[in-house]
């Protein structure tokens, strides 16, 4: 049986974290889901649809990720994707209690679908979609902790330049 992980969360926008968490997760899991969540309540510096192209940007040669969207509960979306395993990164304590609430409540919800954590990277431990966010609009360099297209796009939103 296939081996399938969603890898749910915001991407608003990805980073080298979470690629890192990616990568490694392909180690594991024979495809992994990357799934943005669609949430009305949040007011992305992104778009949905404009997170759905970068993603895609930076995974068109890999043939073992696939790029969504989904709205809803993760563990419904998780089981109609015929997905047993929900890939999440885990930072510092800090991220500890909400990973907790969210892995216990997913289990309460779907029991067959397993929350799996990988420690991030120690590289990209302090990084964040925001600190990368709040870095860039200042017109910080943050090539290193961002994909390239990532980094062109931030510039693109804060009107500075990309090299
Ligand atoms: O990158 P994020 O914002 O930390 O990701 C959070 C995410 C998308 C994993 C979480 O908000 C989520 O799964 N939302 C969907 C609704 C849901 O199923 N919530 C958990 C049970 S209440």
């Amino acid at each position: 049986m296939e081996k399938i992980a969603i890898y749910p969360g915001s991407f608003d926008p990805i980073t080298n974290g979470h690629l890192d968490i990616i990568e490694r997760g392909l180690n594991i899991f024979d495809k992994i889901i990357v799934a943005i969540l669609c949430n009305p309540a949040k007011n992305p510096l992104f778009t949905v649809e404009e997170r759905i192209d970068i993603l895609k940007e930076c995974f068109r040669d890999n043939h073992n990720i696939e790029i969504d969207s989904f709205g809803g509960l993760l563990v419904d979306y998780a089981a109609k994707k015929g997905a047993h395993a929900i890939l999440r990164g885990m930072r510092a304590v800090s991220d500890f209690d909400y990973e907790f609430q969210l892995a216990l409540m997913n289990r309460r919800l779907n029991r067959d679908v397993q929350t799996v954590f990988l420690m991030t990277g120690l590289r990209w431990i302090y990084i964040s979609s925001s600190t990368v966010k709040e870095a860039a609009r200042f017109g910080a360099d943050i090539d290193e902790l961002v994909p390239y297209i990532v980094n062109c796009k931030l510039k693109e939103k804060f009107g500075h330049s990309c090299k």
